[in-house]
Formats: structure tokens, sequence, C-alpha cells
């Protein structure tokens, strides 16, 4: 059974989706930066053990990524999961966890990396918005994007409802995706992303209109 940690640092509505799909993982961890999270609670009501590795005791972000990463051997990790996690990683710690860390981002990546993307969205005016999930790479919001969920814009539409529909949609698409690899279809393999037994060319999308 595929062994998984959650890296959170705010209210974990992600990690409780995680938590209620009941994987065929198995959430042996969960690490927040941030001792106040309320991903904390969410963890411990589920019986999950929980470390809290404040980023404000390290100098610097390599020290703070080796104590993570040393938590993540300690509890012999396959997969990590970062859900809301709002620390960026070190090269080294990427590089150490590629082909075995997913995010999910309130965007229809490749557009908007990075944050505010809902207010982004209704500056421009798109028609469409979303999330995605996607493996970590060294580059912000940049690794391969594995799935998306994609809804309409619509005129009532504020950063707030934004923020919620979009939420409903990381809900359901992203413990699938996880489903997906601890089940292996997903695969991740030097000659890239395996779908199924195929070649991932784009994201699977789910749509809620
Ligand atoms: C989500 O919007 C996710 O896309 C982003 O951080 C937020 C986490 O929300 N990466 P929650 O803590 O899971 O409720």
């Amino acid at each position: 059974m595929i062994k998984i940690a959650v890296l959170v640092s705010g209210s974990g509505s992600n990690l409780q989706a995680l938590i209620d799909a009941n994987l065929s993982g198995q959430i042996v961890g969960v690490i927040s930066n941030k001792p106040e999270a309320y991903a904390l609670a969410r963890a411990q009501k589920a019986g999950i053990q929980t470390a809290v590795i404040e980023h404000k005791q390290y100098p610097n972000r390599e020290a703070f990524d080796d104590v993570m990463h040393q938590k993540l051997l300690d509890w012999d990790v396959d997969l990590v999961v970062l859900a809301g996690f709002m620390r960026i990683l070190s090269e080294k710690f990427v590089k150490a966890w590629e082909g075995k860390m997913v995010n999910i981002h309130p965007s229809l990546l490749p557009n908007y990396k990075g944050m505010h993307t809902h207010q982004r969205v209704l500056n421009t005016g798109d028609t469409l918005h979303g999330c995605t999930v996607h493996y970590v790479t060294a580059e912000l919001d940049a690794g391969q994007a594995l799935a998306q969920g994609v809804l309409k814009v619509s005129h009532q539409d504020t950063t707030h409802t934004l923020a919620q529909r979009v939420h409903i949609l990381e809900h359901l698409i992203y413990p699938q995706v996880v489903e997906w690899i601890c089940t292996g279809m997903i695969q991740h393999t030097a000659a890239g992303v395996m779908y199924r037994g195929e070649l991932m060319q784009e994201p699977v999308q789910f749509c809620k209109f």
C-alpha cells in the first residue's frame, strides 16, 4: 500500500477530501509549517499523526526542507501531496521527490501561475477557470498537469464565489488523481507520465459548469 504524506499550511479542506475519499493508499502523516493550521485538527480527528515544522525556526529554506525531508523518510513515504502548502520548496528537496510529489493549483495551468488567481481571472475577463493537479518540479507550478477541473465564469462571480466554486472542483479531482497514482493508473516513468498504460498527452478534464 502506498504511503502518503500531506503537506499543509491552512484550513485543509483538500486534506479532508483526501481523508474522506478512503484512498487505496494510506495517509501516514500530515506536516504543517504553521502550528495554527486547522488542517492539523482534521488530521488528529482522523487519527493521522502530525508534525509541525515551523519554517521560521530555520536559518534558510534548505535547512527547513532538510528537516521535512528527514521526517518524510522517517515515515517511509512514497507520495507527497501538497494541499495548500504555502512555501516554495528548494530545488534539492524537489529533486529528491520528483515524480513522487503532486500539488493542486487554483487555475487552469499554464495560465495564472502563482498567487491571486481568481482576481487575475476576473481582471482578464476569462470565461473559463478551474484548478490543476500537477507533478511538482523545480519551476513553480510548471510540472506536468495530470487533471483539471474546469468551470464557466459567470457575470455574477466575485473572487469569493470563484474561490468557493474552484474548491468544490478541487475536492473532486484531487482525491481522484491521488487514487489513480495509488492504484498505478497514473505512473511517473523515465519515458514520461503514463495514464492507463499510455503516455499522457494532456490532463484529464473534469467539467462543472
Ligand atoms: C487551495 O485553493 C489550493 O488550490 C491551493 O491552496 C488552497 C488550499 O485550500 N494550493 P485548503 O487548505 O485545502 O482548504
